[in-house]
């Protein structure tokens, strides 16, 4: 009851949907891989709900596709392409599967997975675990509708950690699921797979570009790019300049940070990428540097620490034209991307602005 007068009107969903505040200590009790591993299996047992009810107010094309609210899934939570179908019913936008390797692979030992729960963060050094992209393809196929005609999926690759040639397995990747995908991201920017961040160095990055734009061939699939927040200024000048010249049609801004700004939690020194809460400025500071090369000239989608409204609001009004999350749904909960929605829409009304359009970028 609580959940459905948080969430407005019931649905299908929220009729049978427990206050996340109760199921939370069941979950923090596991594991952190074993309870994700179990909202994805909740997940898929839950029926295939119907996407909210669209509101113009929210929606806005970017990269030729058309979202019906700017709050996206950040890929590593669906990897293998299992629910990303089911994410556009607890009100998100568009969701991003994978990060997806051409072969299967384990990705590092357990544990690779820790809560930090004073800081509100997640660190993870899970190395793309993945049952590949093949096995992925074929899940995807059965769900998916004529891309275009159903909710909005990227696809996230990247490279296997032990490839010879990477630049070969991100082509490999545009091949494959190219023709499942909305938007593919091309993935450079993950810190637990060793060596692949030097791909965002410019003569790498440039090669990595031609080659995968070229493997769409006559298939127009966008390809946005994803890089890491810990750039240098120097970085950020090639990265902008590097993804004008090849056309990318969109760079998400970020990934996880290996610094490590002060913590609190006793997993505060475990290797991996750092995300949730502590990582908001650094991802807010990084979208703007972007944002001040590129003006409008590239769509940015800001990624990193969002966990609320206001932070979503003013990540749009930096430059980003959407937005994604994943860290705080472990601490608010699988409804968040709705009220997100719900108080952008409160904090447009208040400034007057009637569409998502009118905000973005405006402080920059
Ligand atoms: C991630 N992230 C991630 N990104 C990516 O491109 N490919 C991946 O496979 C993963 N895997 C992954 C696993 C886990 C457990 C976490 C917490 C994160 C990064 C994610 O998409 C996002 O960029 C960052 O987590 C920052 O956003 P949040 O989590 O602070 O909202």
């Amino acid at each position: 009851m609580l959940q459905q007068r948080l969430d407005g009107p019931p649905r299908r969903w929220h009729s049978a949907a427990m206050p996340y505040r109760l199921i939370r200590p069941l979950l923090f009790a596991l594991d952190a891989e074993r309870a994700h591993n179990l909202s994805i299996a909740a997940l898929r047992l839950m029926p295939t709900p119907a996407p909210l009810t669209p509101d113009p107010a929210l929606a806005s094309t970017v990269a030729g596709l058309h979202f019906p609210n700017p709050v996206g899934l950040a890929a590593g939570y669906d990897k293998e392409g299992r629910v990303a179908h089911k994410m556009h019913g607890l009100g998100f936008g568009f969701a991003e599967l994978g990060t997806l390797t051409p072969l299967a692979q384990p990705g590092n030992p357990r544990p690779r997975l820790f809560r930090l729960v004073e800081d509100r963060a997640v660190i993870n050094r899970f190395g793309f675990n993945n049952g590949g992209q093949g096995a992925a393809a074929d899940r995807i196929a059965r769900y998916r509708r004529p891309v275009g005609e159903g909710p909005v999926i990227g696809i996230n690759i990247g490279a296997n950690k032990d490839a010879t040639d990477r630049i070969a397995d991100y082509v490999t990747g545009v091949q494959v699921m190219a023709p499942l995908a909305d938007y593919l991201t091309v993935n450079i920017s993950s810190p637990n797979t060793p060596g692949l961040r030097a791909l965002q160095d410019r003569a790498a990055l440039d090669e990595l570009l031609g080659a995968v734009t070229a493997a769409r061939g006559s298939r127009a699939t966008p390809i946005f790019l994803k890089v890491a927040p810990d750039l240098e200024p120097a970085d950020v000048e090639d990265i902008a300049a590097a993804c004008l010249d090849h056309r990318i049609d969109a760079l998400i801004v970020s990934n996880t940070t290996i610094t490590r700004p002060a913590l609190r939690s006793a997993h505060a020194g475990e290797t991996g990428g750092l995300s949730g809460a502590p990582l908001t400025d650094l991802s807010l500071q990084k979208l703007r540097d972007f944002r001040h090369l590129l003006g409008k000239r590239l769509p940015l989608i800001g990624v990193g620490g969002i966990g609320n409204a206001e932070q979503a609001y003013a990540r749009i009004r930096a430059g980003a034209s959407l937005v994604q999350l994943y860290s705080a749904l472990v601490y608010e909960g699988p409804y968040l991307a709705k009220r997100i929605n719900q108080g952008l829409k409160t904090l447009m009304a208040r400034d007057g602005f009637a569409t998502i359009d009118q905000i973005v970028g405006i402080d920059a």
